[in-house]
């Protein structure tokens, strides 16, 4: 945990640096480092023992094979990203779209630091403090610390299973035209594969429908409504489910599509790439940022995954953990089953590295409640799912869900920790 800053301390900070809290996840963070034996299913990591050390082995030798192509890879590389790498990103969702050769430019991709650091730059680009960002309710809770740092507040949109209720966008959307609040509106940010926190996936149709509904606002804001789609998880799917196409196949709406994804969860989150695909005026501004940022994203680990893609290792990779991580999903469905009350609701994963439970209103799961003080002395640790809900004016913030996270922790301990969640629940239902 951070000191207590001091009056002067306070003072030399920026209000973006004051207003900047460390994200809610560190803490939770930092309880698992304290106490080792706790069975953290918080953390949204990957497994480490599906990482792929040999590949990289392999992958970084055939790069320092050739003297010259070593040489130029330990250099500065293009600050907008690789070229072959934005050609095998634009060729590579084409095909996930079903969409024709040719039909993306790979000039509208932008590699970045992990698609995380795009998230930041598109607020950047677009927002000022006191500007609105739409979102899912509940939604990536990093994206929450992003905006509360930068001064941008949220309005939120219920979740159907199949993605965002569009009736509720659409009454939210008009109740900002009557208050005169839509100019301040910049974007709509969804997570539209497995979603963190809830594993829902959304359909074609709802992707049409909410880029409909925001042009059909646009007059009234005065500028472009756009809409993010953050793709982090589409790769990270389990082998018996078929990932939707995105946005990106329809073409009509391409000027107000900002679409990001990540070679960094399915292959190795060590190696921090992302990408984006942005309408042209936007992609410049981006880049602009990302030059004062870092003047590219490394050059090394964008060749890494070159390689990776070019040889196949990467899809070959992809599909073995694909299976890995559907067996691990699946015994914590099993668990959660067998363990706890009828009472509670959950998703089954088909994807991603999380699972999403609700518990009945009278069971609380925020880091101050009873339940979570008891988990931790069971030595569990999950996410509060409160830390997922922006703060929102119309709406209570839901403080009775859980977040559990099957990605780094074996097998054996999530059955042992969903049995220990299981007992406290029951004891309270
Ligand atoms: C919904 C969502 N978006 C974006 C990211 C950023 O991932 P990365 O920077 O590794 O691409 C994450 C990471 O957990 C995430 O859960």
């Amino acid at each position: 945990m951070l000191r207590k800053r001091d009056r002067s301390e306070r003072l030399s900070l920026s209000r973006q640096g004051s207003n900047t809290a460390p994200p809610a996840i560190a803490w939770l963070m930092s309880q698992a480092l304290a106490h080792p034996d706790l069975i953290s299913l918080a953390a949204g990591f990957t497994d480490n023992d599906f990482l792929p050390v040999a590949e990289a082995r392999e992958l970084v030798e055939r790069i320092f094979g050739e003297s010259e192509r070593a040489r130029a890879t330990l250099q500065y590389g293009p600050g907008v990203g690789v070229t072959r790498l934005r050609e095998l990103t634009a060729g590579r969702l084409e095909r996930q779209d079903g969409q024709a050769p040719g039909s993306l430019d790979p000039a509208s991709v932008l590699v970045t630091n992990g698609s995380q650091q795009l998230l930041y730059i598109l607020t950047e680009a677009l927002c000022d403090p006191g500007d609105l960002i739409l979102v899912e309710d509940p939604t990536y809770f990093v994206f929450l610390s992003i905006m509360q740092s930068r001064g941008i507040a949220a309005r939120t949109v219920p979740m159907c299973p199949d993605g965002l209720d569009l009736e509720s966008l659409d009454r939210v959307l008009d109740r900002l035209r009557r208050e005169g609040e839509l100019p301040r509106l910049k974007m709509l940010y969804s997570v539209t594969y497995f979603q963190n926190p809830t594993g829902i996936s959304t359909s074609f149709e709802k992707k049409r429908g909410t880029l409909e509904l925001l042009r059909r606002y646009e007059a009234d804001a005065g500028h472009p409504l756009y809409y993010v789609e953050d793709a982090v998880y589409r790769e990270m799917s389990f082998p018996d489910s078929v990932p939707a196409a995105s946005a990106l196949a329809l073409p009509e709406f391409r000027e107000r599509i900002i679409y990001t994804g990540t070679y960094s969860k399915p292959f190795a989150t060590g190696v921090r790439v992302g990408f984006g695909l942005l309408p042209s005026f936007l992609h410049e501004v981006a880049f602009n940022i990302k030059s004062s940022h870092d003047f590219g994203t490394a050059h090394l680990l964008q060749e890494i995954l070159v390689e990776a893609l070019d040889t196949g290792i990467y899809d070959r990779h992809r599909e073995k953990i694909s299976r890995g991580y559907a067996l691990k999903a699946q015994a914590m469905v099993e668990a959660v089953t067998e363990w706890f009350p009828p009472e509670a609701r959950f998703t089954r994963p088909e994807g991603g590295l999380s699972m999403w439970v609700e518990l009945p209103q009278t069971i609380e799961t925020g880091p101050e409640s009873s339940f979570f003080g008891e988990t931790m002395r069971q030595g569990v640790l999950y996410v509060p799912g409160e830390y997922a809900f922006a703060d929102d004016p119309i709406r209570p913030c839901p403080r009775s869900s859980l977040r559990l996270a099957f990605g780094n922790t074996k097998t054996e301990r999530i059955r042992q920790g969903i049995e220990r969640l299981g007992a406290a629940l029951r004891a309270r239902c």
